[in-house]
């Protein structure tokens, strides 16, 4: 913890403890945490991601007693817990859409440390560690998805375990080791259930480093300026941050139980409540809503580039999209941190905006015609923003004046918004 602790321990046990292991003193210590007090909605998505990620785990264990990874079994045995087990519909539903608002709530989480600079010094590992729990969140969806092993689970998994074949030398093998034989069948549906009952507890540890990396860097916040004096700029975590998350999570849930109480099956594929049949391809493959804008730039590549054939050039591109985020603290030169300072980066992570939701539009269309040509332009932006624009831009853009403290910029704010509101009156001395 990067702070002093506060904590005093007052019984005898207490002090017994602390000796010996201090996790009162750690948890005190948490709550204490002297965050900005500035922070927006935009920061509760992160205690709204842990919430996601706790349902996911304990309504997946549940489906766990009841599910059955076997081909002949999976699709009955869902539909077993639809029908039979007491409240089985709604552990899945919970489960299914569950998926969905974790994608929703950390791609907000995402563009939110985009948009303020959150990658930057002093919180590049903050940020790394947060795109490696991306990734392994992508891992467990897609593996998640295969279960019910239904005709979108079994066509999605050969689409994209195929495509590990477009690598050279050794794509073949490592097909056959994720296949466990020469077809998706019922040994990749055992690996996929093993691996997908395992990364959610990978994936909360690594959680638990990335909060303990940003108490160490600090929060970041709307300004984009550090903590100077803790009693002017901060405020302690609880209950100031406790309280506003908890409603938050309030409001998200509420979001969350519109959907699994009025349109269960609305962000699903119907294709999905048909059994797998291998000998049946449906007539277009989509991936669930959160791989989209991955399966466009995927499709983008329809040319070969040299001896890079257009399969291979595409896989080189999805993968790139993510993993170009793990560099993206020294690609952007800028000092400063947050956009509200960048009026031109602004307009130009606007446009970036548009073109993810676009590329999420269009993974969605087939792949012909005009869908193919914007698919391209969306790809290129969205690269050359990483590699070209934010390079640039630190070195050309001229931001706006920073705010010498956290509480400088909310004390001109309100006081520019009581000037406006009551035109004429005095502003508060600061
Ligand atoms: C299971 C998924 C995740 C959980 C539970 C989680 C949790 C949190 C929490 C609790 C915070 C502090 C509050 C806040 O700033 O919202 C935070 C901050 C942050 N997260 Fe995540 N996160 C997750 C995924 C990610 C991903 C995928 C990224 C980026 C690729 C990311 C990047 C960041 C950054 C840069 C900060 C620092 C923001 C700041 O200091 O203002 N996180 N995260």
């Amino acid at each position: 913890m990067s702070h002093p602790s506060n904590y005093n321990p007052s019984t005898g046990i207490e002090k017994w403890l602390d000796k010996r292991l201090p996790i009162v003193r750690f948890g005190a210590d948490f709550m204490d945490f002297p965050t900005p007090k500035n922070l927006n909605y935009w920061w509760t998505f992160g205690a709204i991601l842990a919430v996601c990620l706790v349902i996911q785990i304990i309504t997946g264990i549940v489906l766990a007693m009841h599910y059955t990874p076997h081909t002949d079994l999976a699709f009955a045995s869902v539909e077993h817990i639809m029908r039979d087990v007491n409240y089985g519909w709604l552990m899945r539903y919970i489960h299914a859409n569950g998926a969905s608002m974790f994608f929703l709530a950390v791609y907000i989480h995402m563009f939110r440390g985009l948009y303020y600079g959150s990658y930057k010094e002093p919180r590049e590992v903050v940020w790394m560690l947060g795109v490696v729990i991306f990734l392994l969140m992508m891992a467990t969806a897609f593996m998640g998805y295969v279960l019910p092993w239904g005709q979108m689970s079994y066509w999605g998994a050969t689409v994209i375990t195929n495509l590990f074949s477009a690598i050279p030398l050794i794509g073949e093998d490592i097909r056959t080791l994720l296949w466990g034989g020469f077809s998706v069948d019922n040994p990749t549906l055992n690996r996929f259930f093993s691996l997908h009952y395992l990364l959610p507890f990978a994936i909360f540890g690594v959680v638990a480093l990335h909060i303990w990396a940003f108490h160490t860097s600090g929060n970041n916040n709307p300004s984009g300026v550090e903590i100077k004096d803790v009693k002017k700029d901060a405020v302690p975590f609880h209950p100031y941050y406790t309280v506003k998350d908890g409603f938050a999570i309030v409001v998200f849930l509420i979001l969350f139980a519109m959907f699994v109480f009025f349109n269960p099956s609305g962000l699903g594929h119907p294709d999905n409540y048909i059994e797998a049949n291998p000998l049946s391809t449906p007539a277009s493959i989509v991936p669930e809503w959160y791989f989209l804008p991955f399966y466009a730039i995927l499709r983008a590549v329809t040319f070969d580039i040299g001896p890079i054939s257009s399969k291979l050039g595409g896989v080189i591109a999805m993968f790139s999209s993510i993993l170009i985020l793990f560099v993206l603290p020294w690609l952007d030169t800028s000092k400063v941190r947050s956009m509200r300072y960048r009026p031109v980066a602004r307009m130009w992570f606007f446009l970036f905006v548009i073109a993810c939701i676009a590329l999420g539009y269009l993974g969605g269309k087939p792949a012909e015609g005009s869908y193919v040509m914007f698919a391209q332009i969306a790809t290129a932006y969205y690269f050359g923003f990483f590699l070209i624009i934010l390079p640039l831009l630190g070195i050309l853009e001229t931001p706006k004046p920073l705010p010498k403290s956290i509480a400088e910029s909310v004390l001109k704010k309100s006081s520019k918004a009581e000037t406006s509101e009551a035109p004429g009156a005095v502003a508060p001395a600061e």
